[in-house]
């Protein structure tokens, strides 16, 4: 089997301006986005074939709901995060990518990153629970949550089953499309060129259906002379 990877990127800002959404989300498989979602408004976005193949399945919605669950957590987390507790000045806001992946084992692992204002911070090991700071800005909030054994556990929750789940379940659904739109390299690049890619086949389609239809013009052409080459001749 294919292994693929399965992620969320959770932004929250708690002070949004002007409309913003002060919780979005992006779901991705294999670095391709299928999936952005306005928490706060719960508004979703199908992004891509691979959203609309599998929005009308029973995991689509329990994983909005628990997205919705995760963007309400994380901002009520950052509400007695103060200047002084983390290292920028003015407004902070935070990025959580949640992560499922399918080991050689086959066995599915997950994992948390967080950052802090754009700046990688803080990995959790959702096997271990173990916490690691990659950067300074982070100690606040791992002290935190090394504390915290309600949101350690939810955090492992949300990426072992929750992640896992959906996993199972749309992978089911995207196998196949994600092998033909397999390229020889992954990361953000893709997303560039899926679009052109998209608009070529509405292109062909455009293309061949306007062919049928002339096609059918000629043949009903064609029988009408016909027709009235023969009535005249009686
Ligand atoms: C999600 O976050 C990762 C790491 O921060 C980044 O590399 C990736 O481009 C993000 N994806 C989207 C769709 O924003």
């Amino acid at each position: 089997t294919d292994a693929h990877s399965l992620s969320y990127n959770i932004t929250i800002d708690p002070r949004p301006r002007d409309g913003q959404p002060w919780c979005e989300v992006q779901g991705e498989v294999d670095q391709k986005v299928f999936l952005s979602y306005d928490c706060g408004r719960a508004k979703i976005k199908y992004m891509s074939p691979l959203g609309e193949e599998v929005k009308s399945m029973n995991a689509w919605e329990a994983q909005t709901d628990t997205l919705r669950d995760i963007g309400d957590l994380l901002k009520e987390q950052m509400t007695d995060v103060t200047p002084e507790k983390h290292l920028d000045k003015g407004p902070l806001t935070l990025q959580a990518r949640m992560s499922c992946w399918q080991e050689d084992n086959g066995l599915i692992s997950a994992s948390w990153e967080f950052g802090f204002n754009g700046q990688l911070c803080l990995l959790f090991d959702s096997e271990s629970g173990y916490w690691t700071m990659v950067h300074s800005k982070g100690r606040w909030m791992k002290e935190k949550w090394e504390n915290d054994r309600a949101v350690t556990e939810f955090f492992k929750k949300v990426s072992r089953a929750d992640c896992q789940r959906w996993y199972q379940d749309f992978l089911l659904h995207w196998e196949k499309m994600l092998k033909t739109t397999a390229s020889p390299t992954t990361g953000p690049s893709t997303m560039q060129r899926m679009a052109p890619d998209s608009s070529y086949s509405t292109w062909i389609a455009t293309g061949v259906l306007a062919g049928f239809v002339i096609t059918i013009i000629i043949i009903a052409c064609i029988h009408y002379k016909k027709r009235r080459r023969c009535s005249q001749e009686a």
